[in-house]
């Protein structure tokens, strides 16, 4: 199967590209900038024949429309939009709103436009394809019980209603959508405190993704497969 995967030169992106090849995978990695992806270029000398690394930024309109072309023909089975941002918007009174209209030209409005782009490649999938949308728990309503963090909170739970509601428009075709929440993950974006490694999130995050089907589509799963509250 080909898998599609975004913000593919580091962290979670990097660790899902690694494994999806040594398990046989061919993989469409993407990235801002492919010349300082210094670890994917590695993984392209191993694996030349499966591996396509392209340049794209999701928060860039034109960058995606030639991303697109470039791509031609190809079919997409598993489009995974892990491509994410997670700045400090400051206090209440003090509120940077230009990181909050960032955080939603990246992590919802880039998610979904590339979303949109890709659905012809979606189409071509052999099987039901899916479309695995890295959301976060702080993007979950229910949960929130701390406040704060309005520029990647309000990203992310925008990211959660667009999914819902690319779960519904797409039911008929049979593809499946759902968002994900890796865990807490010792990335640059999660910190060197984190809970968990990449390979502990990205391994359960497969399984998560291999078992899905029509009745995930429009869940908020846990990397451990446990569904989270919208
Ligand atoms: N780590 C955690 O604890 C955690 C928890 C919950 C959810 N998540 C979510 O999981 C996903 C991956 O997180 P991570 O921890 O791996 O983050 P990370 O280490 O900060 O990596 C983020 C990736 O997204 C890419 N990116 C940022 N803006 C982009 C844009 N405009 N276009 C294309 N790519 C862009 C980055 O590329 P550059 O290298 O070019 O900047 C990088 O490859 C994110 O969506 C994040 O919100 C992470």
């Amino acid at each position: 199967m080909t898998y599609l995967v975004t913000g593919a030169n580091r962290g979670i992106g990097l660790e899902f590209t690694r494994e999806l090849l040594e398990r046989g995978e061919s993989v469409v990695a993407t990235a801002r900038n492919p010349e300082r992806a210094e670890e994917l270029q590695v993984l392209q000398g191993e694996h030349a024949d499966r591996l396509a690394i392209f340049s794209l930024d999701i928060a860039d309109v034109a960058s995606i429309e030639a991303f697109v072309k470039e791509l031609g023909a190809r079919a997409i089975d598993v489009l995974i939009n892990n491509a994410g941002i997670l700045e400090r918007c400051g206090e209440l009174g003090e509120m940077d709103f230009e990181v909050i209209e960032r955080s939603f030209r990246v992590n919802t409005i880039g998610t979904l436009r590339l979303t949109e782009a890709l659905l012809p490649a979606l189409r071509r999938a052999t099987g039901d394809a899916k479309i695995v949308n890295l959301s976060s728990k702080m993007g979950s309503i229910a949960e929130n019980s701390s406040g704060g963090s309005y520029a990647y909170r309000a990203s992310k739970a925008a990211l959660n209603m667009v999914t819902r509601s690319l779960a519904l428009d797409l039911a008929d075709e049979g593809i499946i959508v759902f968002v994900v929440h890796p865990g807490w993950v010792q990335t640059r974006m999660g910190g060197p405190n984190a809970l968990i490694d990449t390979e502990t999130s990205v391994t359960s995050l497969l399984d998560v993704i291999d078992n899905a089907n029509a009745s995930t589509s429009g869940s908020f799963k846990e990397w451990n497969g446990n569904t989270i509250a919208w």
